[in-house]
């Protein structure tokens, strides 16, 4: 199946029992047994539940997978993979990524004897610097969240494996209408499925990929026994959304391309981050992973002053100021105070993440509306 069909039908069956074409909400927590251990494979939803195995199922479809695994939050879902290592074993993360990925790293799993190196990865080269016999794992977001650089997947599988550590992909930004990291090398893929895989902002929710059975049973093994599952309705919500995510995304696309040039040629405007301009660091990088650059820009305003960017988000009308991202409506959002305050100041301000920076999603709205309400916000400063 091509991708656009996937979305629809990958990993899906009519219901069993009644012959519906979308999977029901099976909003049940256990299943009769004939004598123990005789069931129709399920016993407990924390184990597994029908629609969200529909779900995981369409998850491994649609990231080229084997195996889905569908958590309550994006947040649970890293927390898993990290529960793969032991205390002792180091990580290599990019230094450019969502604030709660680093909290979690530096403030929860720091203090379980694992150690994190924060890095630039806009050279994969470098990563090969930090590997040492203790690193276990190679932590990688792309685009990266909020300043759109570009790592090469390939080029860091080539790394992982030449030192036999497992690559993890946020593919959250990206999805894999974009690209699809387990093609290029990656070992598991990961999403905040609360963003354009559900794709109306309706729901929290977490998801891993991965195509080897070892490690999918390990990362089973972890989400039974944490237990940090989505509930059947959520599944339900995820599995609606990623039914359109291949026209929703086309239209993220058209529009953040017309918003991207809008803002570069405004003369208010300092700098774009947006991967589909030549100028943008590793473009040709994004040019061969991806199928196209997303509708997620961040941009800084002539002067970096906090007051003008504070007028401009509490202006625009059609987009919404809040956090989150990857939703039908666009939203604005401003880094430094919202999404990654909780990294210190002088660490987000090295990669970029300075006060004046405004992070927009935008959504699949009428593009001249966008334009007219970005154009009318910046005419205020
Ligand atoms: C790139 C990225 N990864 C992970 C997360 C965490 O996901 P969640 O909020 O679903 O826990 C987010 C949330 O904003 C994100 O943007």
């Amino acid at each position: 199946m091509k991708f656009n069909t996937k979305t629809i039908h990958g990993g899906q069956q009519h219901d069993p029992s009644t012959g519906a074409v979308m999977p029901p909400i099976y909003q049940t927590s256990t299943y009769a047994q004939k004598s123990p251990g005789d069931h129709k494979g399920y016993e407990y939803s924390r184990t597994a539940n029908p629609t969200r195995t529909a779900l995981e199922n369409a998850f491994a479809s649609i990231e080229n997978g084997k195996f889905g695994l569908a958590f309550g939050s994006g947040m649970a879902a890293i927390d898993c993979v990290i529960k793969l290592l032991s205390p002792g074993d180091e990580v290599v993360s990019t230094n450019d990524l969502y604030g709660g990925t680093f909290r979690i790293f530096t403030e929860i799993f720091e203090n379980y004897g694992i150690k994190f190196h924060f890095i630039g990865m806009e050279n994969a080269a470098n990563i090969e610097n930090y590997i040492t016999d203790k690193t276990k794992l190679i932590w990688v977001e792309t685009p990266t969240n909020p300043m759109m650089n570009i790592i090469d997947i390939k080029a860091a599988s080539i790394v992982a494996k030449k030192h036999n550590v497992m690559l993890a992909v946020d593919n959250t930004f990206a999805t894999p209408y974009l690209q699809t990291p387990l093609d290029l090398g990656a070992d598991i893929v990961m999403h905040s499925a609360t963003k354009y895989l559900g794709g109306h902002s309706d729901v929290v929710m977490g998801a891993l990929i991965v195509k080897d059975k070892e490690l999918a049973d390990k990362l089973y093994f972890i989400q039974n026994s944490c237990g940090a599952i989505c509930g059947p309705m959520d599944s339900f919500l995820v599995l609606r959304g990623i039914k359109t995510l291949h026209i929703r995304m086309q239209r993220h696309c058209e529009n953040g391309t017309q918003v991207a040039h809008f803002l570069a040629d405004h003369p208010k405007v300092e700098k774009v981050y947006w991967p589909g301009f030549e100028s943008h660091p590793n473009h040709e990088i994004a040019k061969e992973q991806m199928k196209d650059f997303g509708g997620m820009i961040s941009f800084t305003t002539k002067g970096n002053n906090i007051k003008d960017t504070y007028k401009i988000i509490e202006n625009l009308k059609i987009f919404t100021l809040a956090e989150s991202l990857g939703g039908v409506e666009s939203l604005s959002g401003h880094p430094a105070s919202m999404t990654h305050a909780s990294i210190p100041k002088e660490e987000r301000e090295k990669t970029g993440v300075v006060d004046s920076l405004i992070r927009l999603s935008v959504g699949i709205e009428d593009i001249d509306d966008l334009l007219a309400d970005l154009d009318q916000a910046l005419s205020l400063i």
